[in-house]
């Protein structure tokens, strides 16, 4: 069978790391990561995390398999996350949760739920959206469409065209938004779209499932929720899969949740009692390690508000980073507004650079973008940033 097998492509953007560590230019800029950096390049443990592990490795006494959601005290803590710590959502109730490993187990185990018990369902994602969506959901069988979301001349969401599209979609079907810090655009619904976007879910019968990736990154912990939140007081049904990743720096750790909301809590228990068999035959039950991290964290008042602080500087960098890059292009004058730039959340921003130009940013200048013209405003730095403005004008 092998020998029979053709060559799989490589991962655009993990073939494009690989050219830039073989780059032998010592001021090469590298835009096209996925992660968080620091102003030094480095994706740091936060000290928080370091804390957790030090008390874990002391408190430890088993390794025995966890329950198949994982532990009930981390699906709270989620749960307080996701809906405030005074919902009634975040004591359980009509609110279930799963460990899963990572934002990406949690969409997966959400899409053969519903590869199971939705039939004939499909999904859609915006357009652009996280490349790994229709690969994630087809894995589960389910068909992915996709619906406008980005105005590319402005920058920012393409708010009648979105909404248009989702009152056209059927109530079988089922929504993807990206809870904050859209990712390739970084351009996110408003508070007013947010509640139209609930007024149409609750009007049209679809089924949201929110993908919440960088809660915090945007404009606060709570702030970023608001859409989760807008949705779970007016839609009867709802899924969200969480992914402690980035705001935990928790990437390799694996660790994220699918919570779902049901009209009523006897609903909410046979549903996750599904999930279960879902989990069982995927990958039986959840990595520990990130999760109880996340768990002692978040259940600890100091290093909860500890790691309160360090998320806020992080989103305050990536921030700060959009702005001044914004400012760099517009003393520029390079005859484009990136303004949408500072408008934008989240570590991801399309340039607008086509794919020839994006060529010549990495051959003549070093600067590395994925060929969208993605860039993560977290490889940006005090340091590079006059550099990397340039380079945008000069190819312009
Ligand atoms: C929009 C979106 N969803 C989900 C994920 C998955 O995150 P994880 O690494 O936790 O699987 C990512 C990660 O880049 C993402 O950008």
């Amino acid at each position: 069978m092998f020998e029979s097998l053709q060559m799989a492509p490589a991962d655009p953007i993990l073939g494009l790391a690989e050219v830039f560590r073989n780059d032998p230019r010592s001021d090469k800029i590298n835009l096209s990561v996925g992660v968080f950096q620091d102003e030094n390049g480095c994706t740091p443990i936060l000290d928080v995390v370091k804390e957790a592990e030090r008390a874990l490795l002391d408190a430890e006494t088993t390794k025995d398999y966890l329950p198949i959601p994982g532990e009930a005290e981390f699906g709270r803590s989620v749960r307080a996350l996701l809906f405030g710590v005074d919902s009634n959502l975040s004591s359980g109730g009509r609110a279930v949760t799963a460990h899963a490993p990572g934002g990406t187990g949690a969409l997966r185990i959400a899409a053969d739920l519903l590869a199971r018990h939705r039939h004939g369902s499909r999904l859609w994602v915006s357009a652009p959206t996280w490349p790994n969506h229709p690969g994630v959901f087809g894995a589960a069988g389910l068909e992915t469409l996709s619906y406008p979301w980005y105005d590319a001349t402005s920058g920012t969401v393409d708010q009648e065209r979105f909404l248009e599209a989702l009152r056209a979609i059927p109530a079988n079907d089922v929504v993807v938004l990206h809870g904050c810090c859209h990712n390739p655009t970084g351009a996110d619904a408003d508070r007013d779209t947010w509640g139209q976007i609930t007024t149409i879910a609750a009007e049209r019968g679809w089924l949201p499932m929110v993908d919440f990736a960088y809660q915090g990154f945007g404009d606060g912990l709570d702030v970023d929720a608001l859409g989760v939140r807008l949705l779970a007081q007016r839609v009867p049904e709802l899924l969200v899969a969480s992914s402690f990743s980035k705001n935990f720096g928790l990437y390799r750790e694996r660790v994220g949740a699918l919570t779902l909301v049901a009209a009523k809590p006897a609903a909410a228990e046979v549903a996750l009692s599904q999930l279960k068999l879902v989990i069982r035959a995927s990958y039986s039950n959840p990595p520990a390690h990130g999760g109880l991290v996340v768990s002692r964290v978040l259940g600890d008042l100091a290093l909860r508000a500890r790691w309160e602080d360090q998320v806020t500087a992080m989103r305050n960098r990536l921030n700060q980073m959009r702005q001044m890059l914004a400012r760099h292009l517009a003393d520029l004058k390079v005859g484009r507004d990136f303004s949408f730039l500072d408008k934008g959340r989240g570590m991801f921003a399309l340039t607008g650079l086509s794919s020839e130009q994006v060529g010549v940013l990495r051959d003549t200048f070093g600067v590395y973008l994925i060929g969208s013209g993605r860039i993560n405003v977290a490889g940006l730095t005090p340091a590079n940033i006059d550099r990397v403005a340039s380079a945008i004008a000069a190819v312009l």
